[in-house]
């Protein structure tokens, strides 16, 4: 197990405000705990009079465990958070300088995920709150990925135009409150962006998981080298699918590529495919995402999940935003994988908006819809 105590990265004063935690401002205190895949995370977040203010988030992760088999081992993820999520908790109450009897409200990954590490964190913080008789939400973990955005730029506008992008889902969502009201316009037909990502870095000879080596090695070649599909692209789905996404007949354009390559035994520049295959996707996700915000008449994109992580979909999009007179907002790296502070966000948000916690007995899901913030 791996657990990153890093110390929390510098950024501005509002977000880690040390000198106000100093002056102990008033403000309920929300645990966040997320353990849907391979990763556990605990963060502590203070409902402060404006914005919510990350205290503490501690991330322990399985993926090394995962990596030589080339997947998520359910079993092996839900053992581990097994063995992590106590010494997580500590790790992050220690850096808050909290202790449980400080918290007001606990929230919990209550879906989507693998059911067998849900059920370790939502057991974890049903036990919790009724030890210390607190208010617990089960909550949407896809939701956690946009809204730990409030964490780093404060309250999001409303509406505001959410483009989600993880191993599991690319959908838009069009948020006209993220505590309560949240409308998914559109999702991918097939494959998400980073369960692309993740299958052609196996075509391609990469570690698992592939995304981020595919954008690494996309950095060192031609993007203009291979003109790839565009999936839902075409002007004649503008009416039907113009909020949809489909990745799968780039995948299968990829997998063509490089076997027409080996069967002329040519050598195959593994970058420019990486670099031809990034830019396709980043080109489809921002087209369509501008085009979003400019039918719905909103000018604030907010982008979220592991896969807002990528270089190629932040560069293009922050061009393409700036263009479209878009602002755009993307939280930084360590806030789009998953982690703890994301979970600690949604909560602090419903608490903030008054809504009623889930039922003590409340289930862990694989699915959830995009429009149920908690369960
Ligand atoms: O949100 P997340 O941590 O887990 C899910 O909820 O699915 O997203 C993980 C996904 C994986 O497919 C991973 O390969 C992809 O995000 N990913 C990336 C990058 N970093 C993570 N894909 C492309 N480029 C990256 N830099
Ligand atoms: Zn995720």
């Amino acid at each position: 197990m791996t657990l990153d105590l890093a110390p929390l990265p510098s950024l501005p004063d509002s977000v880690y405000p040390q000198s106000l935690l100093a002056d102990n401002p008033a403000g309920p205190i929300v645990l966040g705990i997320e353990s849907s895949c391979d990763e556990t995370g605990v963060a502590l977040v203070r409902v402060g009079p404006e914005r919510d203010i990350l205290l503490a988030d501690v991330t322990a992760s399985s993926m090394e465990e995962h990596s030589r088999y080339g997947g998520i081992i359910p079993e092996i993820a839900s053992r581990a958070q097994l063995d992590e999520l106590v010494p997580t908790l500590r790790a992050a109450l220690r850096q808050a300088q909290l202790d449980l009897g400080q918290v007001d409200a606990i929230a919990v990954t209550a879906g989507p995920g693998l059911i067998g590490s849900l059920t370790v964190g939502a057991a974890a913080a049903k036990a919790l709150a009724l030890a210390l008789q607190l208010p617990l939400y089960g909550v949407n973990h896809v939701i956690g990925h946009i809204c730990v955005d409030q964490l780093v730029n404060g309250p999001l506008p409303q509406p505001a135009l959410g483009l989600i992008v993880s191993g599991g889902h690319t959908s838009l969502l069009r948020i006209n409150d993220i505590a309560c009201d949240v409308v998914e316009l559109g999702s991918t037909l097939d494959d998400a962006a980073g369960e692309a990502f993740d299958k052609v870095g196996r075509l391609l000879g990469l570690p698992y998981p592939g995304g981020p080596f595919v954008d690494k090695l996309a950095r060192e070649g031609n993007s203009q080298a291979i003109k790839f599909p565009r999936g839902l692209a075409n002007p004649k789905y503008a009416q039907t699918h113009a909020y949809d996404f489909s990745f799968s007949g780039l995948k299968t354009a990829v997998a063509r590529y490089v076997e027409t390559v080996s069967d002329n035994n040519q050598t195959l520049n593994v970058a420019d495919v990486a670099a031809s295959f990034a830019a396709a996707v980043a080109d489809v996700l921002t087209a369509k995402a501008i085009a979003a915000c400019q039918r719905e008449n909103i000018s604030t994109l907010v982008i979220g999940g592991g896969f807002s992580a990528n270089s190629q979909l932040r560069e293009l999009a922050a061009e393409r935003a700036a263009a479209a007179g878009v602002t755009l907002r993307i939280p930084p790296l360590r806030f789009c994988t998953d982690n703890g502070a994301m979970i600690a966000a949604l909560g602090a948000a419903l608490y903030r908006a008054g809504i009623a916690p889930s039922r003590p007995d409340f289930p862990v899901t694989s699915t959830l819809p995009l429009s149920k913030m908690l369960v």
